[in-house]
């Protein structure tokens, strides 16, 4: 067992050490496995500030926070009083006078976090910072989530062909994916839309047509067609669904065409028959649920790292 992550927050991926992300890795399997949550001798109190909507990232962390023994006190972004204007940072500031510990944000500005881990002279936030996914920046625990199930499918990283196959201009899992995998051995490729391809990421891959990686790739990721993102993008008023799919999607002929023990991902939430067809939701090389389920377990993970950081619940 390598040496348990101590953070301060968890906003990125960037900065983990290969053998940080490793023992998160281990960590997030022993606790699927049920191994003992560490014991607190004090109370912790965490709120969940999600200004985007989620189902899977906000549940998944209720649920971890749950497993580890937190208190969660609720949160509802839609009725606080940054409706009245109040700031991120001041209603950060408002969860620390109230005794709260650490958050989970989600934020549809990129690097909202960094004026909230880096506070500013006379500025005195002490709230330890966990992303939930900011913009099209970074989702650290969607990455990592994403990695734990890779390897508990193929058990190494080395060699591996991953395909990131759709928006990816848009998509904050892929930009925190392709930048990980990429460092632990794995090799990278990208398909889908050239409008939605930026040569930005050329340094992680190489950008190829959907239909000669079919047969190539151990991982087929999907991206989620983020119409919510494509304001002023002028390929959303000609984006037709049904040739998307033809083009970019998995359905049953391309299923059947993927290697036998290729995996198929996606960060969900699904547009059915355009990333992949509806009734390949819960074929056996999806592993859209088993994602969903390893995330209960690595965001266990990545929150006892910061409660280790920052010596919250006695830990250390
Ligand atoms: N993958 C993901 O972030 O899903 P939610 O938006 O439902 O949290």
């Amino acid at each position: 067992m390598t040496e348990l992550v101590k953070l301060p927050h968890f906003v990125s991926v960037e900065n983990l050490s290969t053998d940080q992300i490793t023992s998160l890795i281990e960590r997030a399997e022993y606790f699927k496995k049920g191994g003992a949550t560490p014991e607190l001798t004090k109370p912790v109190y965490v709120t969940n500030m999600f200004f985007e909507n989620s189902t899977r990232t906000h549940t998944s962390f209720a649920m971890a926070e749950k497993k580890l023994g937190l208190t969660e006190i609720p949160f509802d972004s839609a009725h606080s009083s940054m409706s009245k204007g109040e700031t991120l940072y001041d209603t950060c500031l408002v969860m620390n006078a109230l005794g709260v510990d650490l958050t989970v944000i989600r934020a549809k500005e990129n690097n909202y976090y960094n004026a909230l881990i880096n506070p500013g002279e006379g500025q005195h936030l002490e709230l330890g910072i966990v992303n939930g996914g900011d913009g099209s920046g970074q989702h650290p625990s969607q990455c990592m989530l994403d990695i734990m199930t890779i390897h508990e499918k193929f058990g190494h990283f080395d060699g591996l062909k991953v395909a990131i196959v759709g928006d990816i201009t848009n998509s904050r899992v892929a930009r925190s994916n392709m930048e990980i995998l990429t460092r632990l051995g794995a090799e990278v490729y990208f398909s889908g839309p050239e409008y939605w391809y930026d040569h930005e990421f050329d340094k992680f891959g190489k950008y190829l047509p959907f239909d000669e990686l079919v047969e190539e790739v151990d991982v087929m990721m999907l991206l989620r067609v983020q119409h919510e993102r494509h304001d002023g993008d002028a390929n959303e008023a000609t984006f037709d669904a049904a040739d998307y799919h033809k083009k970019y999607g998995i359905n049953h002929d391309v299923y059947q065409r993927l290697k036998k023990d290729c995996i198929i991902m996606h960060p969900g939430p699904i547009n059915h028959d355009v990333e992949l067809a509806g009734d390949l939701v819960e074929a056996p090389k999806s592993m859209f649920f088993k994602q969903m389920q390893n995330g209960v377990f690595m965001r266990m993970a990545m929150l006892e790292a910061v409660l280790r950081g920052r010596k919250l619940g006695g830990l250390e």
